[in-house]
């Protein structure tokens, strides 16, 4: 209802819902251009065929501006991967994304969840900490960026009640 007013008055509001293998290449192209190591269509297609990961696409309109991904395992889960595409970062997209998520894991059983964030990366970093990961772990020089400098990460998780 939200998002259909928001559409009559030309303000459309993104949704959350569960890709399909026809986002595979629209979805690598947002990680691609998102991290240094960027995921192919083929591993896209591999992880939407797979029932213990849960893939879902953000939709403003009719196009896809964004992505999480989970893998699943008992009552824990991992976010592998969560994007919004450059041009539509910084209006709190990500937000809905993440919460819409957590909720689909929470409801598939889901109790704990983990991720991995770069230290230095503090758009996810403000996005997870407000969404109420807490920091459980570091790793020294986890990362290797393209020019060889190694970076930290930290794990991150979060309880779902
Ligand atoms: C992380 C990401 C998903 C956030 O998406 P988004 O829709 O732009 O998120 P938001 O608009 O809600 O902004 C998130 C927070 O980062 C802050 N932020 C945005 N750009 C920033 C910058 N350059 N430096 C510091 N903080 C920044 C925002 O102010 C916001 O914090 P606030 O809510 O406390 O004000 C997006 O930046 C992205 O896709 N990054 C590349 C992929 C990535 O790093 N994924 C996370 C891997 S762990």
């Amino acid at each position: 209802m939200i998002a259909w007013l928001s559409n009559l008055w030309g303000r459309a509001t993104p949704v959350v819902e569960d890709a399909s293998s026809r986002d595979a290449a629209r979805l690598a192209a947002i990680h691609g251009a998102s991290f240094h190591r960027g995921w192919g269509d083929g591993e896209f297609e591999a992880m939407l065929r797979e029932r213990n990961t849960l893939v879902q696409r953000l939709r403003l309109r009719s196009n896809v501006i964004g992505f999480a991904v989970s893998r699943m395992a008992a009552d824990e889960a991992e976010i592998l991967s969560i994007a919004v595409d450059a041009g539509h970062r910084g209006q709190g997209f990500s937000r809905d994304l993440l919460l819409t998520h957590l909720g689909h894991l929470a409801g598939r059983g889901v109790r704990t969840v983990f991720l991995e964030v770069e230290e230095n990366n503090q758009p996810a970093r403000r996005l997870y900490g407000w969404a109420g990961f807490t920091i459980a772990g570091r790793r020294e020089r986890y990362y290797r960026e393209a020019g060889g400098q190694e970076l930290n990460a930290l794990i991150m998780r979060r309880d779902l009640s």
